[in-house]
């Protein structure tokens, strides 16, 4: 099916109420019309997810957020003026109409304008905002290619818009404004740099609620079936030796070690290259029946910060 063909056909899905994947720039989300309930409804059944798990809702222009939103703070027009379309999502006051399944009945909703021309013009021609959590069963990997999807959910769902692999690779960067103070709610593909070279300082330590704001922040998630540790010491790794162990390296690696399988995610140490590849390989490896994957830590600096965000949460411990 062409393009243009693809995103009818999947647009009168959506509108009959029917749910698909869709590209974003960041990874394959999961779309149903957010002013359906009964469609987000499926959306969380499909996917397995806890309902105290708000959705962001994907809007093709900044507009759209009249129907969504009370009002949008000076700092987040700023970042949206600046990061959309983009892999940045805000958290704001809601409004009333924005059903509660969406949001978990939260007073917020997170929102964001993703940048894949395919996705954007799915919107417009659905005539509606659409909820997206990533399109992967709830706690496991995101995923970043069609057939990802297919793979997982094929299915279950109505349509799987194709736009090839996601650029970015990790999800989007979630700020939230409804408290006052911006915060950080989930490190992702906009660094945290650069979202403070806009409006300042962030703050960033952790929510600690009942209600985990952002479940992304859940410690086990993103996680694959294979048990996954972070950074070796050659000291341990002797001791694995009749063990099959895979290894995820950020560079070309030296080592003497019998690793079953390597996956390099940049040969040139390039961030954006390797948060592109970082869930793509490890799907890789964990199809490998392996007894253990080592994953390299990488400097937590840039994407960094979200490369090993998402590491530490398939690993489990999610904090250092
Ligand atoms: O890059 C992305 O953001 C991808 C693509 C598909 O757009 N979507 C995505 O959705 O990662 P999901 O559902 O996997 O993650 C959304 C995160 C969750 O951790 C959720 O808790 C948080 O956003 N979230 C949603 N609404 C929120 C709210 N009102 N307050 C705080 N956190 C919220
Ligand atoms: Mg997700």
């Amino acid at each position: 099916m062409k393009n243009a063909e693809a995103i009818r056909h999947a647009a009168g899905i959506i509108k009959k109420g029917g749910i698909g994947a869709f590209p974003t720039e960041t990874v394959y989300g999961l779309g149903a019309n957010a002013f359906n309930p009964l469609a987000v409804a499926r959306v969380f059944e499909v996917k397995g997810r806890p309902s105290f798990d708000p959705l962001i809702i994907h809007v093709a222009h900044p507009q759209d957020l009249e129907r969504l939103v009370k009002e949008i703070p000076s700092p987040a027009k700023k970042l949206m003026k600046r990061f959309w379309p983009g892999p940045l999502t805000v958290v704001l006051l809601k409004k009333e109409e924005v059903p509660d399944i969406v949001t978990a009945g939260l007073p917020s909703v997170a929102v964001r304008m993703p940048k894949h021309p395919m996705t954007l013009r799915l919107i417009d021609e659905g005539g509606c905002p659409l909820v997206g959590p990533s399109a992967n069963p709830f706690g496991y990997l995101s995923p970043t290619t069609a057939e990802h999807v297919r793979k997982q959910l094929g299915d279950q769902i109505d349509f799987i818009l194709d736009g090839g692999p996601c650029e970015v690779g990790v999800e989007s960067t979630i700020v939230s404004f409804h408290e006052g103070a911006p915060r950080l709610l989930r490190p992702g593909g906009v660094p945290l740099e650069e979202v403070e070279s806009i409006i300042g300082k962030v703050d960033i330590t952790p929510v600690e609620k009942e209600k985990p704001l952002a479940p992304g922040m859940l410690p086990k998630h993103y996680a694959p079936r294979t048990p996954i540790i972070i950074d070796h010491h050659d000291k341990t790794l002797p001791t694995y030796r009749d063990k099959k162990i895979g290894l995820l390296a950020f560079q070309d690696p030296t080592t003497s070690f019998p690793f079953q399988h390597i996956e390099v995610l940049s040969k040139k140490g390039d961030m954006k290259e390797a948060a592109a590849n970082l869930f793509a390989a490890i799907r890789r490896l964990d199809a490998l029946n392996l007894d253990m994957i080592i994953a390299e830590a990488i400097p937590e600096v840039g994407l960094g910060r979200a490369i090993m965000d998402r590491l530490r949460r398939a690993s489990g411990v999610p904090h250092p």
